[in-house]
């Protein structure tokens, strides 16, 4: 186990991270850390001679609909699994010190927010960008490390490093899953027994998907209809979109030609899960199931 410095400030933080061996490696997490994160952690620390993480709820990236007060947080948690994970500074911010009173400095990655998870919910991404940029700016990582689960995520932060130009390396760490195919989500918690009975569907609809893929299937369309014909069978599950899409631009295919993101997000009850399969360099990753 490193020794890990915990910085609640900003002075604190530029303290810490100046005695940080490089290549230095970020890790950015809202906290309710489960077994994905952990893979974030474990792979920084085995690429890089430091690893910071940051605990951080970021208000900026909830819509008025969506509920701040009822994120999970497990503080005391997340700072020993961090600590025994390798971490070597860990970030916990005040809103105040992230947002301070006046705050009106956002960073709006256009094209690629707006689909799929963006439409669903304005403003989020504009959240997700402005906090990543202003913690790559205060860690200057050389590589940052983020989920293949929020692929929308995946591809607005590569799209927001080649526009302004920070030097680092987005790193995407495969999607773990139970050992039903469920992908590991703080949001799992909220599910009932039976919808949490009923979410692997998303993985099978999913798997459905690029089965006909392998068969030689390219039609975007029969591809999303291949995943909502199995959703379907599942009453429990509400699809809110299921995409065929280029994982850079995230639009819509006609034709898959090459590369393609399977991707959806399914309402069980209150609670909203999503799930994707990557085909990129002629093979899928799919991620990997615990145990
Ligand atoms: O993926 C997350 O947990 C968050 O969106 C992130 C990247 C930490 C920004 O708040």
């Amino acid at each position: 186990m490193t020794s890990m410095k915990v910085a609640s400030t900003l002075d604190e933080l530029r303290e810490s991270r100046r005695s940080c061996a490089s290549p230095f490696g970020l890790v950015p997490t809202m906290g309710a850390l489960h077994a994905g994160h952990v893979a974030l952690v474990r792979r920084a620390r085995a690429e890089c001679a430091s690893v910071g993480a940051s605990l951080f709820v970021n208000p900026a990236q909830f819509g008025s609909n969506e509920d701040l007060s009822n994120y999970p947080r497990t503080f005391q948690r997340d700072l020993e699994l961090l600590g025994a994970t390798g971490a070597n500074v860990v970030y916990t911010p005040r809103a105040e010190e992230v947002y301070p009173p006046g705050f009106q400095t956002f960073v709006t990655v256009d094209e690629v927010s707006r689909p799929l998870e963006g439409a669903s919910r304005p403003g989020h991404f504009r959240g997700v960008a402005t906090i990543v940029a202003k913690l790559f700016l205060v860690f200057s990582p050389d590589r940052a490390y983020f989920g293949q689960k929020d692929a929308q995520q995946v591809a607005v932060i590569r799209r927001m490093v080649r526009d302004l130009g920070f030097p680092l390396t987005v790193v995407v760490v495969p999607t773990v899953r139970e050992r039903d195919g469920l992908a590991l989500s703080s949001r799992n918690a909220y599910l009932s027994p039976a919808e949490r009975t009923a979410a692997p569907v998303l993985f099978r609809a999913l798997s459905a998907a690029a089965e006909a893929f392998d068969r030689g299937e390219r039609s975007g369309d029969w591809l999303r209809a291949t995943m909502k014909s199995v959703l379907s069978r599942e009453p429990l599950a509400e699809p809110v979109y299921v995409s065929a899409a280029d994982p850079e631009t995230l639009g819509e295919l006609g034709e898959v030609a090459g590369d393609v993101l399977l991707s959806m997000a399914v309402r069980f009850g209150s609670t909203r899960l999503i799930d994707n399969f990557l085909f990129e360099r002629g093979r899928w990753e799919t991620g990997i199931r615990e145990g």
